[in-house]
């Protein structure tokens, strides 16, 4: 049984500042939902690097998970401007966000380089959670699947068969993403069960159903429901709605809704 995820991608955006006053909305909105008595999803925030240690510091204690929104695979040396695996965890990260589509499009990031990382974080006790998804010409010319498939299978092709349960898979449309246009559940969720499908082949079936598949791609309250009603999607990835404390508690509820945590019930 999976855990459900709700991670929040904050992108390039707020300053320390900022990102403690989230924590102070957001704790006011989960104390709420505590009280309700759902079992939450696992919860994560992704900030960019200058707040992470704030935010540790805060939710230190607390039911949310910290991660990072990109690395590089080397432990140390001369990558001016790139950040390690080892200063991730330094950080108290545990996951970190590998291969998101604004990284391979406006960064170059290729899938031999995302395979790389993904390899990196495993070994370092980091949960990768590597996004991938089709362009709006691609799924236009009916090679939706056929993208996905390229990208789960290039990005795991150093991953071993005993590691899915470390593994989260993001699949995120690229024209979904902060356009406020997200994909119709049901196309999501054949994409999930197609990746699924793909890894089970690959690395077999124990694999296969103990790795996470989350849709990103403009999730807000308003519309993750129905995407949770999917057995293989297992939570979201979420950018422009999770810089909105009430709006992410939201989010987190509606999850906790739809599917309640296994290892809590
Ligand atoms: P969005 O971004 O929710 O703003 O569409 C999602 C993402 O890029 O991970």
């Amino acid at each position: 049984m999976r855990t459900p995820l709700v991670a929040a991608n904050w992108k390039m955006n707020k300053t320390i500042d900022e990102a403690v006053q989230f924590v102070s909305g957001f704790a006011a909105e989960a104390l709420q939902l505590g009280s309700s008595g759902e079992s939450w999803p696992e919860v994560l925030v992704c900030p960019p690097y200058t707040s992470i240690p704030a935010l540790a510091a805060l939710f230190a204690g607390k039911a949310v998970a910290l991660g990072g929104q990109n690395m590089y695979f080397a432990e140390k040396g001369a990558f001016t401007g790139e950040v390690s695996p080892l200063m991730l965890k330094d950080l108290g990260c545990k996951y970190v966000i590998l291969g998101h589509s604004e990284r391979r499009q406006l960064f170059g990031e290729t899938n031999d380089l995302i395979s790389k990382k993904v390899r990196s974080a495993l070994d370092h006790g980091l949960r990768p959670i590597m996004c991938l998804g089709e362009t709006f010409e691609e799924r236009e010319a009916g090679k939706t699947l056929e993208v996905c498939r390229e990208m789960l299978l290039e990005g795991l092709r150093l991953v071993k068969t005993d590691e899915g349960h470390a593994v989260t898979l993001a699949y995120e449309p690229v024209w979904a993403i902060g356009t406020g246009k997200e994909a119709e559940p049901e196309d999501a969720a054949e994409v999930a069960a197609f990746l699924r499908e793909r890894m089970e082949e690959k690395f077999g079936q124990e694999f296969a159903e103990s790795v996470r598949i989350l849709y990103g791609g403009s999730v807000k309250s308003s519309n993750i429901r129905p995407f949770m009603m999917h057995k293989d999607i297992d939570g979201a990835l979420v950018g422009g709605a999770s810089l909105d404390p009430v709006e992410f508690a939201k989010i987190v509820r509606e999850v906790a809704k739809a599917r309640p945590r296994p290892d809590l019930a």
